[in-house]
């Protein structure tokens, strides 16, 4: 969500805040902009839609000579996403990109109004930007420090000052890197934007203010210099290539094998790195999107597997809503990006009450990974495609462990060890699933059915197939349909069963049944064949624990080709944002 990129060197920015800004993509964005500068002079050019159009613009236009800039793609919060609205803004001397929001933008825009200003776009980012030039006499870092003191909300800022060749990058809430080369030196949302060209960077936390310039990075806290550890990325530019795959989601749900055997690899070495939950009365799994929807699987393992009370809660919900923190408590952060707003709200919650925290996280740099007391790596790489797979997987594998760890199970190590292998066998049957997206990819409503675990499966399975292939789609509790939603039901409506859970297996057929009776195109995925039905995805079956890592991959494959046969932008969906930096 919002990306930002920024340089300082001694060669033209635009093709580094270019390629940054392409490799920003897959956080989602609808306009784009880029700002061009030396020490006095300023352009800026903005469009709306991909940065195609952007780079389009670009290249027609007679370009000034530069060596700073900053670039920005804009998921629209505060006003439509229009060429306006795009940033870079720029307001007296001050030019700046903004990720996150800036809560008080009325009232400080009522009084820069009162001072003579005139805004021209409708977004918070160009009030921020009149605040800091309205402190600003020629002192940066003084004029930048009052103006935060100002704002409520969350940002990750790159500012630039007309009169000097610095890059200057605060942040609080959102993320932002500073990316140290010779020579030349850089600011992004992320590593993924600048790996191509450095693997070092400095992680500006909260109250510092980077000033960079092309042979210095000064960090300054409290108005004092403070020395920073310069940071060494581990991912290869490689890992996000797409590697020969027509798209991310793709490459992605074909490397889940291989990282469920990375990640699960030390914990099956030495269970007893997994925590025990069983020193906890409750446990609170917060998270969003399929995040939350991983920790559904973990609820579920959790109370029948380990008897542990579990509530699993969407973080927008659990951070403003009454919590009782009356048992021995743990909290349990879901999040692949560690930055999610939501997420980190409730983060702060639990321990603003003195609540144990635990993290379920791949970014290891990220907030949620620093702050919480205790993390769990999924060891996913870059994830690049908005729509999650291989992070959800890994992250319901630890549910597994989780579970299987706070049981009193008997030794099932052998077999989960034969889980990557049996993932591979089912992605190898794509055959099936572009049979089944050619049957449903004209439908217009969808639904995913199933009880207990394999609901929570359903629930992945739908938002799945509504994220990349805008089909509306609905996961309901298969005994729940005859209550209302069955009306809906209709000759031809495609039904997904889900039946993995054995003790209820029966019940969830009779409302199979049902639908069947309605006309339903009922499609069956469970790990037994179920006599009666055509279309049947018949998976390995595994230790419970682990069996939902054997479903949802044939879901994310149904959903992949069902985008790809409707011709949607499968890696970047429409209105979406990979990392949800604002609330
Ligand atoms: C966004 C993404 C989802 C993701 C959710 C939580 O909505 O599009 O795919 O599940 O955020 O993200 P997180 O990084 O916290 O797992």
């Amino acid at each position: 969500m919002c990306g930002i990129v920024g340089y300082v060197g001694k060669h033209s920015p635009k093709d580094f805040l270019l390629n940054g800004l392409k490799s920003l993509e897959y956080r989602g964005y609808d306009s784009a902009g880029i700002a061009l500068k030396n020490k006095h002079d300023l352009q800026i050019i903005k469009s709306v839609g991909k940065i195609k159009n952007l780079e389009e613009k670009v290249k027609n236009a007679s370009l000034i000579k530069s060596n700073i800039g900053i670039a920005h793609t804009r998921w629209a919060t505060h006003g439509a996403p229009t060429e306006n609205n795009a940033h870079p803004h720029q307001v007296g001397k001050v030019t700046l990109v903004h990720n996150g929001i800036i809560e008080n933008a009325g009232e400080i825009k009522e009084r820069l109004l009162k001072e003579g200003y005139i805004f021209n776009s409708d977004t918070d980012t160009e009030v921020a930007c009149g605040l800091i030039n309205y402190y600003y006499d020629g002192d940066e870092i003084k004029a930048i420090e009052k103006a935060i003191e100002k704002l409520t909300g969350s940002y990750a800022f790159g500012i630039m000052f007309e009169g000097n060749e610095k890059l200057y990058a605060v942040r609080k809430g959102s993320p932002l890197i500073v990316g140290i080369n010779d020579a030349e030196n850089y600011i992004a949302s992320d590593i993924t934007a600048i790996i191509n060209y450095t693997n070092k960077y400095i992680l500006l936390d909260e109250g510092e203010i980077a000033v960079i310039s092309d042979n210095e990075v000064e960090i300054i806290k409290d108005s004092k210099k403070i020395n920073k550890e310069v940071l060494t990325a581990d991912i290869s530019a490689e890992a996000k290539d797409k590697q020969g795959y027509d798209h991310y989601m793709l490459k992605e749900i074909m490397e889940e094998p291989v990282l469920l055997e990375n990640t699960l690899r030390p914990f099956l070495a030495d269970i007893s790195l997994i925590p025990d939950l069983r020193e906890y009365e409750e446990v609170h799994i917060v998270a969003c999107g399929s995040a939350m929807y991983a920790g559904m699987i973990g609820k579920s393992l959790l109370e029948e597997k380990a008897s542990i009370k579990v509530m699993c809660e969407l973080a927008s919900e659990y951070r403003y809503k009454k919590v009782f923190y009356d048992r021995k408590t743990l909290v349990i952060l879901v999040s692949q990006s560690g930055e999610t707003a939501d997420t980190i709200a409730a983060m702060r919650k639990a321990k603003e009450n003195g609540i144990d925290t635990l993290a379920i996280v791949n970014v290891k740099t990220s907030t949620i990974a620093r702050e919480t007391d205790r993390q769990i790596y999924i060891e996913a790489g870059p994830e690049i495609a908005v729509a999650t797979t291989k992070a959800y997987i890994l992250q319901v594998a630890i549910f597994g462990l989780l579970a299987y760890r706070a049981s009193n199970s008997i030794n099932i190590i052998s077999e989960i060890k034969k889980l990557p292998r049996y993932v591979n066998e089912i992605l190898g049957d794509r055959d099936t699933y572009l049979k089944i997206a050619k049957e449903i990819y004209q439908n217009n409503d969808i639904f995913f059915i199933g009880r207990k675990i394999d609901y929570a499966i359903c629930m992945e399975g739908s938002l799945k197939l509504k994220e990349v292939s805008y089909l509306h789609s609905e996961a309901y509790q298969a005994g729940e349909l005859k209550h209302g939603t069955i009306s809906l039901i209709d000759d031809g409506t495609p039904v997904f069963g889900i039946i993995t859970d054995d003790d209820i297996r029966d019940k969830t057929i009779s409302n199979i049944e049902e639908v069947k009776s309605r006309g339903a195109k009922v499609i069956i995925v469970s790990n037994r064949k179920v006599s009666g039905y055509d279309r049947q995805i018949i998976v390995p079956k595994i230790s419970d624990y682990f069996q939902a890592i054997l479903v949802v991959p044939c879901l994310q494959l149904i959903a992949y080709e069902v985008a790809k046969l409707r011709g949607c932008d499968i890696d970047k969906p429409k209105n979406l944002a990979k990392s949800v930096t604002v609330e």
